[in-house]
Formats: structure tokens, sequence, C-alpha cells
């Protein structure tokens, strides 16, 4: 992706009319940051009143970052339920208002306006099915829906009786999520007979069957009706939702719940070994995000907030569900694709329900850049006053398409900076107090500390314009708390590189007005089309094939995916290279993870750049992939240099 040199920059400072109406302007914003940061126990004290408390928290903080004894605790002595916040406490305001809308992937299928109130019995209604299923306060419940109401049915249900919910995305593979339902050791599995997406389907039900088979017996499925077709069914192990939803009871009591239990489980990739289970609880989780939900998009009563990601990713949580609900917002839920039928459809769907804040990702952007401007232009987008972006780096040339074809200039853009790990976002412009720069995430959120070390000495590096990597100096309350079930693995991953700082991954840049720019990832998590993927996984796919005997994986630079995948194979010594080989490693690692870890190039290596002690160098391969030879750097410490001349003759086309 292009970086503009500094000095190229354009700034585009926020609009009076912006100012005016925003909840926070630059004087407010300086005020309410110093005290953030000064006394968080007073701030943070003060905002964790946004949400009712069953009984009140005494105790605002308890963090520690040392090794050793990490911890991290946001008002622990009080209770509360996230769902009660999410729908009752609206009740007696909102019961009319509608809380979601359901825009189907088919246009030609009827949206769906859901009130609060009918949000609040069908959540009812749902808890009250899995508490007939057996499941109770403590219990995991696995998701694994397409983007229909009844996903955020479930995940409120669950909250409402204490379960936890561990989302798994709908395109995900059945082994992938028989990982994920063993991982975090499930009762229950909830899913569809099929997911319509951009006209197409995918058998939902029956990637669950498959994933079952390796699963413990007494996992139990709860099956909603989406498409109607034929699914098989496995009598005592299978529930049918939409029959037993007329016999369920429209009321359910609200589990008094710490505000450190856990709400979710979240398995997203790392550097090393498989997915692990991010964990996020109650309390601090919702302040956080319905905090930047409302702040960071200026969301005000009467707004219609759409938020283009799925709820099987972390950007879905927060920002369609848990932070706009908490607020009493209307929320549009969105079934398909921007591409479907046409690339006019998020355009529409904006015209129809004159949506005001739109928050998508930069790759869509992109994907819809490329197919011109007319499709934009021929929907009325005057509802729209906000602009998000979120997942990767936006590339200028993105970021002024979006500015000036979708916002028309008068719509601020937000690039919000954050990560599963963080619950909510962290660097962020916001619209009625900053400028923007076009691919800058700029500034901290309230309690926000961020840092940029010295990648080599661990140092802070206080001098501005600088660039190193992105640590935070203190916890905020949307930040994870542990790795479920593997506390260690949650210190060494994010605590243990630079001692007394949580560790992002990503490094970034802080220029001269000390604004800050995410460079991308410094570590082997690579970035395709706004998911995030662990290098080590595509990996450990393809060695699991037959043919394999050594696989590296990186990333490079690709036009609309922002990353893509690029695979160096070295075949077992009874294989002939050959496309059909090709094909079927890349269909192999779309039925071991998913389609969105679909290769993009596969290199055949017969030897791989090793230093002496067997240790893969990825900066090499990373730079054959991005056609970079000139900037290889030392291959003197390798075991046998001549692979690197072989791999460079035999590059991919990319
Ligand atoms: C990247 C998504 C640049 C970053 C919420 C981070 C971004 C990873 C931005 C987290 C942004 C996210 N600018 N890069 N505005 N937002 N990223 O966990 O590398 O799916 O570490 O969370 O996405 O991805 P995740």
């Amino acid at each position: 992706m292009t970086k503009p040199a500094q000095s190229e920059s354009a700034v585009f400072p926020p609009s009076p009319e912006m100012t005016a109406h925003a909840h926070v302007d630059a004087a407010k914003y300086d005020a309410m940051y110093a005290a953030s940061v000064a006394d968080p126990e007073a701030f943070w004290g003060e905002h964790g009143k946004r949400i009712d408390w069953i009984k009140p928290f005494s105790q605002v903080r308890n963090v520690s970052f040392q090794p050793g004894n990490i911890n991290i605790e946001w008002y622990g002595d009080g209770t509360m339920n996230v769902a009660a916040n999410c729908i009752d406490r609206h009740l007696a305001t909102r019961a009319d208002q509608t809380a979601i809308i359901f825009e189907p992937d088919d246009p030609n299928e009827a949206a769906e306006h859901i009130s609060y109130a009918q949000l609040h019995r069908r959540v009812c209604r749902m808890a009250n099915i899995l508490e007939t299923m057996g499941v109770r306060k403590g219990d995991r419940v696995v998701i694994y829906l397409p983007m229909i109401p009844e996903a955020a049915y479930a995940m409120l249900a669950c909250a409402r009786i204490g379960a936890i919910h561990s989302i798994v995305f709908a395109g995900f593979s059945p082994d992938a999520l028989a990982a994920r339902i063993n991982g975090c050791d499930a009762k229950v599995v909830i899913t569809a007979d099929h997911a319509p997406r951009g006209g197409r389907t995918s058998p939902l039900k029956s990637n669950t069957d498959a994933a079952l088979l390796h699963c413990k017996e007494s996992v139990k499925c709860l099956v909603v009706k989406r498409t109607g077709e034929q699914t098989t069914w496995i009598d005592g192990r299978d529930h049918d939702y939409n029959e037993m939803v007329l016999e369920a009871n429209d009321y359910s009591r609200p589990v008094e719940m710490s505000a450190e239990d856990p709400l979710f489980i979240l398995y997203t990739s790392g550097s090393t070994g498989q997915p692990k289970g991010v964990v996020h609880t109650s309390g601090g989780y919702l302040v956080y995000a319905a905090m930047t939900h409302e702040i960071t998009f200026d969301y005000h009563d009467g707004d219609v907030f759409w938020c283009t990601a799925d709820v099987g990713w972390v950007t879905g949580h927060s920002y369609i569900v848990y932070g706009p609900l908490a607020n009493g917002a209307t929320t549009v839920m969105f079934e398909g694709v921007p591409t479907y039928p046409d690339a006019s459809r998020f355009w529409q769907v904006c015209e129809k329900h004159k949506v005001t804040q739109f928050y998508t990702a930069p790759t869509a952007i992109r994907a819809l850049m490329g197919q011109g401007k007319g499709f934009v232009e021929k929907c009325d987008l005057s509802s729209l006053r906000l602009l998000g972006t979120v997942g990767e780096p936006i590339n200028p040339e993105a970021w002024t398409w979006y500015n000036d074809v979708v916002g028309k200039g008068k719509c601020p853009i937000v690039d919000t900076w954050w990560q599963t790990e963080t619950g909510g976002h962290l660097l962020t412009p916001l619209p009625g107090a900053h400028a923007t720069k076009p691919g800058a995430a700029m500034k901290p959120f309230f309690g926000v500390q961020p840092v940029v070390l010295d990648p080599q000495s661990g140092e802070e590096i206080h001098e501005t314009p600088t660039e190193g990597v992105l640590c935070l100096k203190d916890s905020w309350p949307g930040q994870m708390r542990t790795i479920w079930g593997d506390h260690d693995r949650f210190e060494k991953t994010y605590f243990s590189d630079y001692k007394g700082y949580y560790f992002s991954g990503d490094g970034c840049r802080r220029d001269s007005d000390g604004d800050y720019w995410i460079t991308g990832r410094v570590d082997d998590v690579i970035n395709v089309s706004g998911h995030r993927m662990g290098t080590a996984e595509v990996e450990s796919a393809l060695v699991a094939h037959v043919a394999v005997a050594e696989a590296a994986v990186v990333g490079y630079p690709h036009p609309i995916k922002g990353q893509g995948i690029y695979c160096y194979v070295t075949l077992m010594n009874d294989q002939e290279p050959s496309e059909e080989l090709r094909k079927a490693l890349r269909t192999w690692v779309r039925t071991e993870i998913g389609p969105i870890a679909s290769p993009d190039v596969i290199q055949w290596a017969p030897g791989l750049p090793k230093t002496r002690s067997g240790k893969i160098m990825r900066r090499i391969l990373r730079k054959i992939a991005e056609d970079d030879y000139g900037a290889l750097g030392d291959t003197s410490t390798l075991a046998d240099p001549s692979v690197v001349d072989e791999l460079i003759a035999n590059r991919a086309k990319t």
C-alpha cells in the first residue's frame, strides 16, 4: 500500500456544523483526554454510569501489566446484565422505536424493522429455549449463523442467562468450526439451514453436521430456518428453533452477572499456533463499546447507524450489536455483500433506510471504487453525515474516493484503529474535534495511552515525528482479559516482548503534529480483505496435505484485498508440481480453514531460505513476494544462500 510522505498529506479540518452538532469538540476532547489519563479512576468511575448496574461498583479498576501478574479488572465488584442494558432499560422510552433493521441478501425480500419491544420478546424466547436445552450461567454456546436477526437474539439471549457466546464466522469450514466448539467446550451450537449471501447459499447445517462428527456427542444443535431447504436431522441432538419459539415463554429474567463474568469468546489469529480465544467480560466491555459508538460516530437519537461488518468479527459484536443497542440506537444488519445484485447495493441500502452513519472496511471501498462512481451517484446519499473505516490501513486513493464520491466532501471520515483484543476503538479522529488526514488513525480515544517503542531496545520514543511499534501503556475498560483457558499464552503474546506494556502487533508512525498512522502488522499476521489471518494457520493447513513437505506463507500487497496470501510450498520427494496439484492445494486450504484463507499464489519451492539453526527467514520470503529484491538484506547467515536465487528466478506473477 502506498504511504504518502508526510508533507504530501492533506488535512481536512472538522466542519463548523459538525463541531456544533458533535458530542465532543476540540476543547472538550483536550479537557476530557487530560482528565482521563490524569485520573483514570475518577474518569471511568463517572463514565461507568452510562450503563445500569444491579449492584453499583465501588472499585473502578484493578490493573497490572507486570510480567508474572497480568491482571485486568474493571468495575470488578459491580453486578449487571448486558442484555438488560441493551434492551430492558430502553423499554420505558423506546419500546416502539426500531432497534434493528434487517436488510436481507435479496433486495426483493422485504426488510424487517424490529422494535425494542419485539427484540425483548424474541431474546427472552431464545433465552428460554437455550435454558430448555440445558444451558446455564457460564456455559459456552457457539453461534454459527448468517447475518440474520436471530444472530443478535442468540448473542443477547446468552448474555441474558449468563452463557458465554462464541461466534464463528459463517464462512469458516467444518474443521475450523469443530476446533472452536472443542476449544471452548461448547454445550450448544446454534446454526441455520442455509446462509444466503450474494445470491448463493452456503450449507451451514451440513457444515455443522460435519463439524459435530469431531465433537463430544453431548453437543446439541439449535437450527434456525432461513431458506427452508431440506437438511439432515438427528433426533435428540438437533432442535428446531422455529418450532420451539412458538411454545417458548415471552419473559426470561436477566441473570445478575459480575462485571468481570465473561460475555464472549472470539477466536482470532495470532502470529503463532492456532487461533486463540479472546475473552471479553461484561461491564467494562459494554461501557467502552457504548461510549465509543456514541462519541466516535457522533450518534444521536433518531440516527440510523450501519456497520457493514459480519457479527462473526469483533466489529460486528461491538458496533452492530452491543454498542448501538446499549445506546438505544437503531442499527442495520445486512445479510448480503457490497456487489450483489450490483455495485450499488451499499448505497441503495443507505438511501432506503436513510442511514446517517456508515462504517465499512477499506477492502470494500477499493472494490467499489473499481466499479466506478456511477453506482454511487445514482443513489440519494443525502442522509449520510459520517463515514467510518476499520480493519486495515486505508490507502489515500481509497480515502479520497470515499470522501469525495460517497461523502460528497461533507462527511468526516473516522479511520478507527482497534483490534479484537481491544473491544472498541483505541485510535480515531473524533468528528467534531479533530482534523482528518487520508490514511491516519490520528488520536487516542479517552483513557488510551499509545506509545511508540523502538523495536530493538523496547524504549519509548518521545520525539516526534517517529516510527516504531505501537504499544499501550495502560488499560481501558474494553481490553480483553485473557485467552480462554490459557492465561500464560495471554501474557506471552501481549506482555512479554515489551515489558510493562500491551503490545498491539502493529507498527506505527507519529507525525510532526503528533498524529498516529498505522503502518501494518509487524508480526506474522496478515490482513486479507480486512480479515485477520495467521500465516502459521495457512502453513499448518498446507503441510497437513499428503503431497506437502514444508510450507511458508507470507503476505504481499494486493490492490483490492490489501494483502494477498503468497505460499511457498516444498513438495514431498515423490510428488511432481502440476497445475492440478496447485488447484488441489487451494481447495484443501479452503476446506481446512475457509474460503477467506484461499491462497492467491502458490510457488513451488525446492528449498526454503533457512538459518543454520533451521529457522525459515521470512523476511526474505516477504521481500521476494513483494517483488522487492533490492532490499533482501543480509543473506550470509543462510545455510544455503543459493535457494534465494532459485526462488527469485521462479517467482510467481502477482
Ligand atoms: C488492523 C478489527 C490500520 C491492525 C477491528 C490490527 C487497522 C488488526 C485498522 C486487528 C485501521 C484495524 N488502520 N489498520 N483503522 N483497524 N487494523 O482483530 O493491523 O480483526 O492489529 O480487529 O487490523 O484486526 P481485528
